[in-house]
């Protein structure tokens, strides 16, 4: 080994030393993302695995979502992740493995990890995170916590440790986290269960009741995020599915007007939490989230008109992330790169090596 990094072998074309490296690692429900410090970038895939006869690793990641809804009954896909929590350890990190495996192209050696962990959840549920990683069989050197939110706000270029009162708005997948920073920590928190997956069901339930169609969740999910294009084009998304009353395949125009108002209801428990918020933020603060506006972020915070909602309920500012997806890795990325932004990340007490 030591041979090996006086040729350079240990070495990326970076000059990254490999036996110093460091992930980030953002587990969204729907999507990992991994910052992986020796390419100086994200990998993005489905948290997703499929099991074959309760035993068989059969795919993950990107592959196992190709195969979701499709699948025969002695395979099961699932997401190993619920509501921002760990609900399927043993395959989370499995999957985990698969990945570092992955972008290690095999050979995992020791590194450092950072997780991103929501703040509105229990300590018992933070440290499983932490014990996630320990366990995953990736050879973690060190293993660092950082709030999602202060992550969020520094993958936005917000000075987050300087600024006093930032509001942080996450859509994934499961959940919605809404969070005030101030000074690299977290004042207030809320994680709701709402995100993509209840609109995509909501999309759904009203196309069964206004169409007699049944669509699945893929379809559903197509047309969420097409609905912005097909606006300004001034078409109606067109879907495949099944007819309730004849059984049969059928294609289906569908307005885009009805999509958007069966979303108005989630988009409003939205706004009213970000209201409860605001409402209980001290008020020294508040002069700093007027002045910045709202900072919204997370894969479904892309939906159509949310944003403009958002702007309207609470009548402040919204600035749109440019990477929603990946804004969590960005933020992972900055702390690993930069000593300056080291601080904000910790170790969980009594679990440090
Ligand atoms: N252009 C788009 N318009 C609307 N929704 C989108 C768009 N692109 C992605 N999404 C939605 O974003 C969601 C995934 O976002 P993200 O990766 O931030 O979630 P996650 O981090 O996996 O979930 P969570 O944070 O709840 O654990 C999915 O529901 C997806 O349908
Ligand atoms: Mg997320």
């Amino acid at each position: 080994m030591f041979c090996q990094l006086r040729t350079g072998r240990l070495t990326t074309e970076r000059g990254i030393n490999l036996l110093n490296n460091a992930f980030g690692i953002d587990l969204g429900t729907s999507n990992i993302k991994i910052y992986n410090k020796a390419e100086d970038a994200i990998l993005v895939e489905k948290n997703m695995i499929a099991i074959e006869n309760k035993k068989n690793l059969f795919a993950y990641g990107d592959s196992a979502f190709e195969m979701y809804e499709k699948a025969p009954a002695n395979i099961n896909i699932s997401y190993p992740l619920s509501n921002g929590v760990i609900a399927d350890i043993k395959n989370m990190e499995l999957l985990i493995k698969y990945f570092v495996n992955d972008l290690t192209k095999g050979n995992i050696r020791p590194a450092d990890y950072y997780i991103a962990v929501p703040s509105d959840i229990t300590e018992v549920e933070k440290r499983a995170f932490y014990d996630l990683i320990k366990e995953a069989g990736v050879k973690a050197k060190r293993i660092f916590v950082v709030e999602k939110a202060v992550a969020d706000g520094l993958g936005m270029d917000i000075d987050v440790k300087n600024s006093q009162g930032v509001l942080v708005v996450n859509v994934g997948y499961d959940t919605t986290e809404v969070s005030i920073l101030s000074l690299g920590g977290i004042v207030l928190s809320r994680l709701i269960k709402v995100g993509g997956l209840k609109f995509d069901d909501a999309i759904r339930a009203a196309v069964r009741k206004q169409f007699s169609l049944i669509i699945g969740g893929k379809t559903a999910e197509n047309v969420k995020m097409s609905l912005c294009d097909l606006e300004k084009e001034g078409k109606g998304a067109v879907v495949y599915g099944r007819d309730i009353v004849t059984g049969l395949p059928v294609e289906r125009e569908l307005p885009t007007q009805m999509i958007d108002e069966c979303l108005i209801e989630h988009f409003h428990t939205i706004i009213d939490s970000v209201k409860v918020i605001l409402e209980r933020t001290p008020p020294e603060l508040a002069a700093d989230i007027y002045r910045h506006g709202i900072y919204l972020t997370g894969g479904a915070s892309q939906v159509n008109h949310l944003a403009e909602l958002l702007h309207r309920g609470t009548g402040l500012n919204v600035n749109v992330s440019e990477n929603p997806v990946t804004s969590v890795a960005l933020g992972l990325a900055k702390i690993i790169k930069d000593d300056n932004y080291k601080s904000v990340a910790y170790t969980i007490e009594g679990m440090s090596r």
